[in-house]
């Protein structure tokens, strides 16, 4: 069972700051969740929503910040989002990383952060944003990636093997062991996402899921 992290662990610190990356890694998760997202000036960050106002002192959407002026807006116990590069030297040579991309376009920019920061962790590339992952499998004939449902379709598999994904990342609330099994037969590796309570995370251990994401990564069984 492959033990993610979610958004670093964002039970025991601030999601997609650097201290929760830490975390993740002195928790030993097989791979670290980083939601990437631009900046204005086309920077890469370590950042969940589209809007900085739930998480920092500031208002406004990242996309129309420097990189500047979004490191200024610190969260609460003084925490700055983190641009890629850190986060990647934070994970290296210790853990994996699972990199969400939360806003299409950032296939390219991704690919060059890693190959310039030399990252040799594995890597696995996630989106909502099927087509970013199609782009990327064109790019990156080898690379892993995850393609991220919350639903339970009539056609299980079809959404991955369409995106030529590796990997499938569902709402855990939406898998039944058919549809595990169904992916699985279609040759997917299936995380589960985003499990919490530990009566969940055995509930969803029993589905035969290979990965579970959770913001307490110790609480999954290895
Ligand atoms: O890894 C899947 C999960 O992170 C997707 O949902 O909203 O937490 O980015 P969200
Ligand atoms: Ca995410």
């Amino acid at each position: 069972m492959l033990r993610i992290g979610h958004r670093g662990a964002a039970g025991y610190a601030p999601e997609n700051t650097l201290a929760s990356i830490k975390k993740a890694v002195t928790l030993k998760v097989d791979f670290a969740e980083l939601d990437i997202q631009a900046t204005k000036d086309r920077q890469l960050v370590i950042f969940h929503d589209r809007r900085v106002d739930r998480l920092t002192i500031g208002k406004g959407a990242v996309e129309d910040m420097s990189l500047t002026d979004l490191r200024r807006l610190t969260l609460p116990g003084g925490h700055v989002i983190p641009t890629l590069e850190e986060g990647l030297k934070a994970a290296e040579g210790k853990v994996g990383v699972m990199l969400e991309l939360k806003v299409p376009g950032l296939v390219e920019p991704v690919l060059d952060i890693l190959k310039r920061s030399g990252f040799s962790s594995p890597v696995i590339v996630a989106s909502f944003f099927h087509e970013e992952l199609l782009r990327l499998r064109r790019l990156q004939p080898a690379a892993q990636t995850l393609a991220l449902l919350v639903a339970s379709l009539v056609q299980p598999a079809a959404f991955a093997l369409d995106a030529k994904a590796t990997h499938v990342g569902v709402a855990f609330e939406s898998l039944s062991k058919p549809y595990v099994d169904a992916l699985h037969k279609a040759g997917l590796t299936v995380f589960a996402f985003t499990v919490n309570e530990p009566a969940d995370i055995q509930q969803v251990v029993g589905l035969g899921v290979d990965g579970i994401i959770s913001d307490f990564p110790d609480r999954i069984p290895k």
